[in-house]
């Protein structure tokens, strides 16, 4: 743990340099390319079991570490969130309301990934579809993908962590979904979860100031029905209340001196899955 180089801001946020951020640069890239090279096998009939082992052995190969693995009891190097779970599904587990966790066509799900590379923590996740989705649920995945861009275009020295929050709740609630107030993103560097809490909701020119330096996540969980969620008895499945679909997209960024360095960028440009970029 050595960040003698960098200081905390009055929040507790920490500024790091150009070493680190090329630190990130490396970590935030293997998620992506893990990310990427698990598209072609989300396909109906595949597990989440079976894809998680996949993940397992690729970071293993890779020569980095799973950041989920060990964390707080979890077992996996994946979180696999399908349909209504909104985050932390279980791979390998039941997908809730069925007998297996096995996809069918149609499925919408979150596919969220942290490696840690020479001590520095990549985390980012995406949503996939195995088969078809139909057009209200590709929807979803349009305004979830486009909340979180609305949300990373906002960030430059001096605006606040409330500007990222309301440019995403305003993008989410003008198109008639709503914003999952019960996660939130977060700093990270060489830990994985150090303050702020990054809320996806609020208002323009409240909460901390940004400054060149930070790293933090943006990942917003975007639902068709209501905000609420619930965790179910394994303490780790997040669903909606109601049951409606949930979505998320998450990114790994870094504060410039004139915007964001996304770290999580897809190499092959498939961070969004039927739109590419
Ligand atoms: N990667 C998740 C995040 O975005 C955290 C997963 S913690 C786990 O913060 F233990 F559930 F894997
Ligand atoms: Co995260
Ligand atoms: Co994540």
């Amino acid at each position: 743990m050595d960040d003698a180089r960098s200081r905390l801001t009055r929040d507790g946020i920490r500024i790091y340099d150009a070493v680190d951020f090329a630190g990130m640069h490396t970590a935030g890239r293997l998620a992506a390319e893990l990310l990427d090279r698990i598209a072609e096998h989300v396909v109906p009939g595949a597990t989440t079991g079976g894809l998680d082992r996949l993940i397992t052995d690729w970071v293993a190969q890779a020569g980095a570490t799973s950041a989920t693995i060990g964390y707080k009891g979890y077992a996996h190097a994946s979180c696999i969130s399908v349909n209504h779970v909104v985050c932390h599904g279980i791979p390998g587990s039941k997908i809730p309301g069925r007998s297996s966790d096995e996809l069918r066509d149609g499925d919408i799900l979150n596919i969220d990934i942290t490696v840690i590379v020479d001590g520095w923590f990549g985390d980012s996740s995406r949503m996939y579809v195995a088969g078809e989705a139909k057009p209200f649920v590709r929807r979803l995945l349009d305004v979830t993908h486009d909340a979180l861009m609305k949300g990373i275009e906002v960030i430059r020295p001096g605006r606040t962590f409330g500007d990222i929050g309301h440019a995403i709740q305003a993008y989410a609630e003008g198109n008639g979904m709503s914003v999952v107030r019960d996660f939130c993103g977060h700093g990270l560097g060489r830990v994985f979860h150090a303050p702020p809490n990054v809320l996806h909701y609020g208002r323009p020119g409240t909460g901390a100031v940004l400054e060149e330096g930070m790293f933090f996540t943006v990942e917003p969980m975007i639902n068709l029905g209501g905000p609420q969620t619930k965790v179910l008895s394994d303490d780790w499945t997040a669903i909606t209340r109601d049951k409606k679909l949930s979505a998320q997209f998450e990114h790994s960024v870094g504060v410039t001196a004139t915007g964001a360095e996304i770290f999580t960028l897809s190499p092959a440009g498939r961070f969004h899955p039927t739109l590419g970029a």
